[in-house]
């Protein structure tokens, strides 16, 4: 039997990422086998992200350059394939299946059926039970992630999301362990729990809380992490559970978006800045010392240079690890693309630049205060950097670790001294090992 190829490429967040390997594990179970080369495929599969308008317009780009592999056939999953859904047949002629995020149980035999030549196909029915849970895992990284919820309905006034990923579901906390168990017997030493929101995990009486101390009990995963987190679901448990126990890592991603309660309001995120700084200092005395990352967006329509001082005031109260930065990019359908007041391109563009200095010259003074210290660290991966091989890590604090030796492999556990710092990576030296 001649085995049908499908290549994979994925855009945007690691629900996307996560989604990837659902896809793999799905399409392995249906009899196809993955490829890294999209020459070599008979299916190709772009997973796309609508957040901002510049990731659509590279997947776009991307699609269209993928459609030179004239004997494939051309899919788009994803955010964007949920948003366009049938006007991207004109957006990228050569395609032939678009499939939202709730339909990928459907992927491998639409694909199926379009190689045996049926005409384009368009699934975008939203299904808000599907969670998906992992079968038969392709990947091997001590490093990986698992979903456990799905959708968004804050309506964040600029967001996208909500729209194209639906509803908020919950995976149930037992198949959130077995998942976990999965993981772990294909080589997972550190798993990373998604969700857009994740603390407002609920699966029936298992809050996010619970359903840690139950992966703590129920599972030997030796690091858990999560992402993302909305400051209006935090509470305090999350902070005490990381002081109790070392496998629950010490950092957290707590976007912040705007630092002036008026944008804030405008945003509708639902907490005020001194509520902001708030979590922090109760996360502090309880863990004195938490890696805190953000997100933030610059040009919100009618933020004025008050409003910016007051988010470079934030950045600087609360001294970020490191911090995702984007200019606000209108996303037809929202509420905040019908505002008034957009900011100019070039007002967007200095306060990103004046944003982004700030964030990198406190980032190295947090890491420059690390040097000389003993850290444990995971490693994930071998890089080459020229001539030299490195293994790579990462300390609790999700802080990049090289090491200048090849002795080891990926899922070990090193204990290091961080010596010196290259680009906001350390130089580590091994003090003990295996
Ligand atoms: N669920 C996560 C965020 C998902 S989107 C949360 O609420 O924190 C990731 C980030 O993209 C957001 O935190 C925000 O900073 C940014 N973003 C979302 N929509 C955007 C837009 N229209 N323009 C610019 N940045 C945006
Ligand atoms: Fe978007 Fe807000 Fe939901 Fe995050 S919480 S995904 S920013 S709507
Ligand atoms: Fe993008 Fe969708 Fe994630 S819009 S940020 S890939 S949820």
């Amino acid at each position: 039997m001649i085995l049908n190829k499908v290549y994979l490429e994925s855009f945007g967040c690691q629900m996307n990422a996560f989604d990837s390997e659902v896809l793999e594990s799905l399409l392995e179970e249906d009899g196809f086998s993955i490829t890294q080369d999209p020459s070599d495929a008979n299916a190709i599969i772009v997973i796309t992200c609508s957040v901002r308008e510049n990731a659509e317009r590279r997947a776009i780009g991307r699609l269209n350059d993928l459609s030179r592999h004239k004997g494939a056939i051309l899919a788009v999953c994803g955010c964007m394939a949920q948003r366009l859904g049938e006007k991207l047949f004109d957006l990228v002629p050569a395609l032939e299946i678009v499939a939202g995020p709730d339909s990928y149980s459907m992927l491998p035999s639409t694909i199926s059926k379009a190689i045996a030549g049926e005409d384009r196909k368009i699934l975008v029915e939203t299904d808000s039970s599907v969670t998906y849970r992992l079968r038969k895992v392709t990947g091997s990284s001590p490093s990986r992630y698992l979903s456990i919820t799905r959708g968004c309905e804050n309506y964040c006034s600029y967001c996208i999301v909500p729209f194209v990923r639906g509803s908020v579901r919950s995976k149930e906390a037992g198949a959130v362990i077995e998942d976990l168990r999965i993981l772990a017997a294909s080589g997972a030493k550190e798993i990373t729990l998604l969700g857009q929101n994740v603390m407002a995990y609920q699966s029936g009486d298992c809050g996010f809380v619970e359903l840690l101390y139950r992966i703590l009990e129920e599972t030997d995963i030796y690091r858990i992490r999560f992402l993302t987190t909305h400051p209006r679901d935090v509470n305090e448990g999350i902070f005490k559970l990381m002081a109790e126990n070392g496998r629950i890592c010490p950092h957290i991603h707590l976007p912040f978006q705007s630092g002036s309660d008026r944008i804030l309001s405008a945003m509708n995120r639902g907490y005020t800045r001194s509520e902001y700084l708030d979590i922090i200092s109760m996360a502090r005395e309880l863990r004195p010392d938490i890696a805190f990352t953000t997100d933030i967006i610059v040009g919100f329509p009618g933020e004025n240079d008050a409003d910016f001082e007051e988010t470079l005031d934030i950045v600087e109260k609360v001294r970020f690890d490191s911090a995702f930065t984007f200019k606000y990019s209108p996303r037809e359908g929202t509420r905040a693309a019908e505002l008034d007041n957009h900011v100019p391109a070039e007002v967007k563009k200095s306060r990103l630049e004046a944003l982004n200095n700030t964030i990198q010259s406190i980032r190295k003074e947090i890491m420059t205060e690390c040097i000389g210290s003993i850290e444990e660290i995971l490693l994930d991966a071998r890089v080459k950097k020229g001539e030299n091989h490195f293994l790579k890590g990462r300390t609790p604090h999700f802080r990049n670790v090289l090491l200048g030796t090849d002795n080891g492999n990926p899922g070990d556990i090193f204990s290091v001294v961080l010596k010196e710092l290259r680009n906001f990576t350390f130089i580590g030296e091994e003090i003990t090992g295996r």
